[in-house]
């Protein structure tokens, strides 16, 4: 454990969770302004560690929105159906509505939430400008099932074999958020004016970072097509690309408590829910998205 203190928060302590990623933030209360020292704190650890941890936390939908403007603009997503009414930069990641009552697990809303959430992906891929990070809090949490599982993109690039570093440098893939209805059949269709507002765009299989370092830019969830391969064997080496990425030496697997915020970065990360019993068990979750500021190279 590294003891890290900042003026306001001399308790400040920050335990690395797991070998390939995460790490556990303590002795801070996010429901409170934050002074820019402690800010350009968490900025750090956060890039150190990929995915932070901070349990023992309760914030209203505008005390999550305050703390997470600290690191940039905001997302509100595109389907509207799965937002606050409330606060529309609240993505409602739940399977109990606004007025508390369970969400039909036959529904739409829940197969998003659960069979689509649940492949490897990383949030806001399919904008031209890639979301930069992503802040979950849970408020109702599942004692079994529903667990959070994070891998390490960097990681993952540096671990590939030399043949296929060379076979995807310089390729592309297209991203695209109607993409959701092919992987997750039943999700309701895109309307034409969304459609609109997130066509597909395409990003590299590799993206370099600030510093030169390297990570591997795939996404299960709603990326299909690889840049000069036939559809199938594109697919195919997409999988491939999963396989690798997703190895256990990679993975950080949260397990949620209530009163977890769990911040990950959406550059070098991808994440996926585990099933659960959502016919027995209540999860309720709370979401902001921070917008990415770079094309994607
Ligand atoms: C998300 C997400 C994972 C989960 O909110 O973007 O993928 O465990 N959530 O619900
Ligand atoms: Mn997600």
């Amino acid at each position: 454990m590294s003891m890290t203190a900042t003026t306001d928060h001399p308790n400040l302590t920050v335990t690395r969770k797991n070998a390939a990623l995460g790490a556990e933030v303590r002795g801070i209360d996010l429901s409170r302004p934050l002074d820019s020292q402690t800010v350009a704190r968490i900025k750090e650890i956060w890039e150190e560690h990929l995915v932070l941890h901070f349990p023992g936390q309760s914030l209203t939908e505008d005390e999550q929105i305050s703390f997470s403007r600290n690191f940039g603009e905001l997302a509100v997503h595109v389907e509207p159906d799965k937002i606050s009414k409330k606060t529309p930069e609240i993505f409602r990641v739940s399977n109990v509505d606004e007025d508390g009552n369970r969400i039909d697990p036959e529904s739409e809303y829940y197969r998003f939430f659960t069979v689509l959430t649940g492949f490897w992906h990383t949030d806001g891929s399919y904008k031209p400008m890639p979301s930069m990070g992503s802040i979950l809090h849970g408020l109702e949490v599942t004692p079994e099932g529903g667990e959070t599982w994070f891998c390490n993109m960097f990681r993952a690039y540096e671990g590939l074999p030399d043949e296929i570093k060379q076979k995807i440098e310089g390729r592309h893939m297209v991203h695209a958020q109607d993409f959701t209805r092919v992987t997750c059949p039943g999700l309701t269709p895109l309307t034409q004016d969304q459609r609109e507002e997130v066509p597909p765009v395409t990003h590299p299989l590799v993206r370099t970072h600030r510093g030169g370092r390297r990570s591997l830019y795939v996404n299960a969830a709603v990326a299909y097509f690889v840049g000069g391969m036939a559809i199938e064997e594109g697919k195919a080496f997409h999988k491939q690309l999963m396989d690798l990425a997703t190895r256990p030496k990679f993975v950080y697997r949260h397990r949620w408590t209530a009163g977890d915020v769990v911040m990950w970065d959406n550059r070098g990360t991808m994440h996926r829910v585990t099933e659960y019993d959502g016919a027995e068990y209540r999860r309720a979750m709370q979401r902001t998205e921070i917008l990415g500021t770079e094309i994607v190279h």
